[in-house]
């Protein structure tokens, strides 16, 4: 069985210079690797404010963070970056041409022993497993933004995966202080972006039916859905390209799981990325600062997101249909790795499982065949 000691993680975007630093955090030696310097120098210095924060809020000691720091090493030459590596993480931008690419370079450098993980939030494990001279020892480890504060990790087996790599992933997330949820099957979204990247579109959809304001439609999901961020709060802070491609890809997988709206690819046409570029839904102050909107009980009263918790509900219940995940594995990867104060059913049976079931069925009849409630919704509403 490998044992992991030396980490290289590849991309040093926002999940991968967080990824590097969640590792080295518990003491693993990283070489986190990117194509230029300049993206490099750039994540250091994310790695350095996010250590600070850290520092700042007594989670760490100033010569802890410092020793952190020292163990990632950053480099660009890819043959360097993969010299006796036991884990490469894979965190490069999501298109399956540029991972080709890049796996079928992997695969010139990497020692037999290094395990392949990537960490796509809707590409198919599988497809991307048979790219590479390892698909047994090929998984997904799917992190959530921002790594450093996120805990969950789904951990995704392609059909080719080993059980040997899996158990070795499992016991290698918690070991850095994460909590994996095991994603059964190797379906669009895996378990939350199943969730989560619809409801983007379901509250653009909202802005249209329901004339409402986009604070009021945060300020109640915040308020009245337990969510930590409003949705449109959350795509933005999650980034409007990253939302656009995985729109794309999880639409062209399967057209059922998420009903476009256009609003997404106008905002990404126009470059409005959200905080990364200063503006998305909303408008900030500066660019790529962490940044809250400003969202309050008082404007989640205006508002009933009825049609949101209903799409959620039925997005979580062809989880459970189909064998992804149970509703404990459900609950604790939509708890720590989106941040719901409440198991997602109970927040259904606070707006009433039969209005759920009613709104799904009324939207059905109106809007198509999107909106037709799992079996079972209905199971647990009879
Ligand atoms: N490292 C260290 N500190 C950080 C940080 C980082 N990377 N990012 C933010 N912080 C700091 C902030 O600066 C702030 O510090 P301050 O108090 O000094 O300003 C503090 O952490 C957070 O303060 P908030 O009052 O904003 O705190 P919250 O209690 O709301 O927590 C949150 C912030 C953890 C981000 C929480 O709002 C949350 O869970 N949001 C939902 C995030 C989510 O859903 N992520 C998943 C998106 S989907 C995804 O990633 C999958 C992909 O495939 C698309």
């Amino acid at each position: 069985m490998t044992t992991i000691n030396k980490i290289t993680v590849l991309g040093s975007g926002v999940m991968g210079h967080g990824i590097a630093q969640v590792a080295a955090t518990v003491g693993y030696n990283i070489v986190l690797r990117d194509i230029e310097q300049s993206f490099l120098d750039n994540a250091m210095k994310k790695i350095q404010w996010s250590l600070g924060k850290m520092v700042e809020k007594q989670k760490l000691s100033q010569s802890d963070a410092d020793s952190i720091y020292g163990r990632i090493t950053p480099v660009v030459d890819l043959k360097e970056a993969l010299k006796g590596t036991d884990l490469l993480v894979e965190a490069v931008p999501e298109d399956m041409e540029l991972k080709r690419k890049v796996y079928a370079e992997v695969d010139m450098y990497a020692e037999d022993k290094t395990l392949y993980a990537s960490n796509t939030s809707t590409l198919p494990i599988g497809e991307m497993a048979s790219l590479t001279s390892r698909p047994s020892r090929f998984i997904g480890l799917h992190f959530f933004n921002p790594p450093q504060l996120m805990p969950l990790v789904e951990v995704i087996p392609g059909h080719l995966t080993s059980s040997e790599t899996v158990n070795l992933s499992l016991d290698l997330i918690r070991n850095i202080g994460k909590e994996p949820v095991l994603c059964k099957k190797d379906v669009v979204g895996f378990i939350v972006n199943r969730i989560f990247i619809p409801l983007i579109h379901e509250a653009a959809y909202c802005l249209d039916r329901d004339k409402a304001e986009m604070t009021q439609i945060d300020s109640a999901v915040k308020f009245k859905m337990a969510f930590p961020m409003g949705i449109f709060e959350l795509a933005d802070y999650t980034g409007l390209d990253v939302v656009s491609k995985a729109s794309k890809e999880m639409i062209s997988r399967d057209k059922k799981v998420i009903n476009p709206h256009p609003l997404i690819e106008r905002l990404y046409s126009q470059k409005k990325l959200g905080q990364k570029s200063g503006s998305g839904f909303y408008n900030y102050g500066s660019d790529n600062k962490y940044e809250r909107v400003n969202l309050s009980e008082t404007e989640a009263e205006k508002y009933d997101p009825i049609a949101i918790i209903s799409v959620a509900a039925n997005n979580a219940a062809w989880l459970l249909t189909n064998g992804v995940c149970d509703v404990a594995d459900l609950d604790k990867a939509l708890r720590l790795g989106m941040g719901l104060k409440k198991p997602l059913f109970t927040i259904v049976e606070e707006f009433g499982l039969k209005k759920v079931l009613m709104t799904l069925e009324n939207m059905s009849n109106k809007y198509g065949e999107f909106y037709e409630p799992d079996t079972y919704l209905r199971k647990i509403a009879s």
